[in-house]
């Protein structure tokens, strides 16, 4: 498999995060497979997630250009920006959020841990306006004479996927024998992208489920494809190496709407905690737990094989 860690990285968490097993979920749920969790959530670095892997590249590729000054976007809970304005204080550079939504009156989570971290966030109405807002803000601090370097939304640009192509082979190498179904929170499409990559290049026979959190199923498998045909040329692949691979995207818990609640969420909330002490975050992994549970109590997954839900963290979501 090519080495895509000979790609530079900033080893903000350089340590694998455990695989452990859910003996309490299971026993509560009766019946199934072996169930295991991916604790991305205790990724050592700023309350941890999947954003910390892909930080790991494209901090090191701003650092490379030369940038002073890193710029994303993201809604004010964004877990992506909470670690892009982590990864700026630990490496001694500028931090700008443009978040949608308005100000609010006592910064909470990831807004609290933004202003503790120094970013300086600028508010816009709605999502339509962060992209300009970024350009913008970008034109004027290179009028100051500064090195912005920007930061699509959530990392999920080809560089920030091989993050999860190297996630992949760590888990490889935790799990020899790899599980046959993988169920993780899938939104930008990074996550997915790196995973399935990594899956594809091992030859190993995984089914890999992104649930969404905001998009449509199409959608977001549009999304998908298109990071995976941006990594050959920084993996030295044929351009078409990924062109007809499976993806999976499983759009039926996403219920109102981003961020809003649903029945099975909470459930997976509460039921995770008191079986397992383990927290999930009401936006991303309760719905996607939702979505592993709803498909362990139809009994689609067989007693003798494993399934092992990727947690990508986001539970600093719960002190909102
Ligand atoms: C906690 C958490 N889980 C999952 C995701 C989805 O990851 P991706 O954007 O790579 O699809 C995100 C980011 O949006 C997140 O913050």
């Amino acid at each position: 498999m090519p080495e895509s860690r000979s790609l530079p990285t900033v080893a903000l968490a350089p340590d694998s995060s455990p695989v452990q097993e859910l003996p309490g979920l299971r026993r509560a749920l009766g019946v199934g497979p072996r169930l295991l969790v991916k604790r991305d959530d205790a990724l050592p670095f700023a309350f941890g997630g999947n954003k910390v892997r892909k930080m790991q590249l494209v901090a090191a590729d701003a650092i490379h250009q030369g940038a002073d000054t890193l710029i994303t976007s993201g809604g004010i809970q964004s877990n992506h920006a909470r670690v892009t304005a982590a990864a700026a204080a630990k490496l001694g550079l500028g931090c700008v959020l443009v978040v949608n939504g308005a100000p609010p009156a006592r910064p909470t989570a990831n807004a609290l841990l933004d202003a503790l971290l120094g970013a300086e966030v600028r508010y816009v109405a709605d999502r339509s306006e962060r992209a300009p807002a970024m350009d913008g803000a970008a034109a004027e601090l290179r009028r100051a004479g500064r090195r912005p370097y920007l930061i699509p939304l959530g990392a999920s640009t080809p560089l920030g996927a091989i993050g999860f192509v190297s996630a992949w082979r760590e888990l490889c190498d935790q799990m020899p024998a790899v599980p046959d179904v993988i169920i993780h929170s899938s939104s930008s499409g990074g996550t997915q992208a790196g995973l399935v990559a990594g899956c594809v290049l091992s030859g190993e026979p995984v089914r890999i489920i992104g649930v969404s959190a905001d998009e449509s199923s199409a959608g977001l498998t549009t999304e998908i494809r298109r990071i995976l045909e941006g990594l050959p040329p920084l993996l030295d692949l044929p351009s078409n190496r990924f062109a007809s691979v499976d993806v999976e995207v499983d759009d039926r818990f996403v219920g109102a709407g981003y961020g809003v609640p649903t029945v099975e969420s909470v459930e997976a909330i509460q039921l995770l905690a008191r079986t397992e002490a383990l927290f999930l975050d009401p936006t991303y992994t309760a719905k996607a737990m939702a979505g592993l549970i709803a498909r362990v109590r139809a009994r689609e997954f067989r007693e003798d094989q494993t399934v092992l839900f990727w947690h990508t963290g986001g539970q600093v979501g719960l002190f909102a």
